[in-house]
């Protein structure tokens, strides 16, 4: 079977985690446990996740003219993800993300865009060979709203299908323009950002889920971590369950699930499968820490 190929339009981060205890009160200072640096960004995560599944990746993004730009290239090279257009941003620095996780697993992330705001429409249009190439395209929203618009815009002129993970939530994003997306794929506060319904509940979620299937996307599939994952299709509403299992740090979880959801999607054509599948993949990636450094190989997961 040919591998799947995916293209990841997006960004990429230098995660610096810091475990903590708890957070420091306004002018306190506190020792926090331990730190550690990697690469994240979640257009990178998902990429990496994807090419460690043995996904052909190409990736299209941008970093900065210092030294986190370099690495975070060789870092998607080392994975054997086509950075053919990766392009450095002069006088910009890299994309950078202080992320700090809690006890609990919990995580609370800064994110400073750097070069990853200058992706533009343009860009897209450059690198359209990798997009006509491609099985499936990958959308964030950690770059510009309108390069997301463009680009699902060209997909489908193109005939591509596109997998959006509107995450971070930002309460700009345009549901009219994005609904054509094939897959939407969500967590439970970016669900509640964007439709403004409440999500405590699984039948709060399913009510979202519907809210957003009735503006026209297709298929919504929302990530409840450790509730697992609920598909909203017109066929109706399900949730397919975790692996349960002992956090340690759950960041880049979500990524996780995204890359692998879409390796075993295209390998498959099973929906509920891939979901089964990404399920575990993210809950496994929590065992270990970092964001990146967490991800299983193939070999590893199967
Ligand atoms: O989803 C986790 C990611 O969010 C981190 O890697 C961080 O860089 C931010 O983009």
């Amino acid at each position: 079977m040919d591998k799947p190929r995916i293209t990841v339009i997006g960004s990429n981060m230098v995660d610096l985690i810091t475990y903590i205890e708890r957070m420091p009160d306004r002018g306190e200072t506190i020792v926090a446990p331990a730190f550690s640096m990697g690469f994240g960004g979640k257009g990178a995560n998902q990429a990496v996740a994807a090419a460690m599944l043995e996904a052909d990746v190409r990736m299209i993004s941008k970093v900065g003219d210092d030294i986190f730009g370099p690495n975070t290239i060789s870092n998607l090279r080392s994975h054997g993800i086509n950075t053919d257009y990766v392009e450095t941003v002069p006088e910009k620095s890299s994309g950078v993300a202080p992320i700090f996780v809690d006890p609990d697993s919990n995580n609370s992330i800064l994110i400073i865009k750097g070069a990853n705001e200058d992706l533009k429409p343009a860009d897209i249009d450059y690198a359209r060979s990798h997009i006509e190439n491609s099985d499936l395209v990958i959308l964030q929203l950690e770059i510009n709203l309108e390069t997301v618009y463009y680009t699902i815009d060209l997909c489908n002129k193109l005939s591509i299908p596109v997998l959006l993970n509107p995450a971070p939530a930002d309460p700009y994003l345009s549901l009219d323009r994005i609904r054509t997306v094939d897959f939407f794929v969500p967590n439970e506060s970016e669900l509640k950002t964007l439709t403004g319904m409440p999500v405590e509940t699984t039948g709060q979620i399913a009510e979202a889920g519907q809210y957003l299937l009735d503006s026209g996307i297709q298929t919504i599939i929302v990530t409840m971590g450790e509730r697992g994952a609920m598909l909203v299709d017109p066929s109706g509403t399900k949730i397919i369950p975790p692996l349960s299992v002992e956090s340690l740090d759950s960041t880049g979880a979500g990524d996780a699930f995204v890359g692998c959801f879409a390796v075993y999607y295209l390998e498959t054509g099973d929906i509920d499968k891939a979901i089964s599948v990404a399920n575990r993949y993210a809950a496994l990636s929590t065992t270990k820490p970092g964001t990146q450094k967490s991800f299983l190989t193939r070999k590893e997961f199967v």
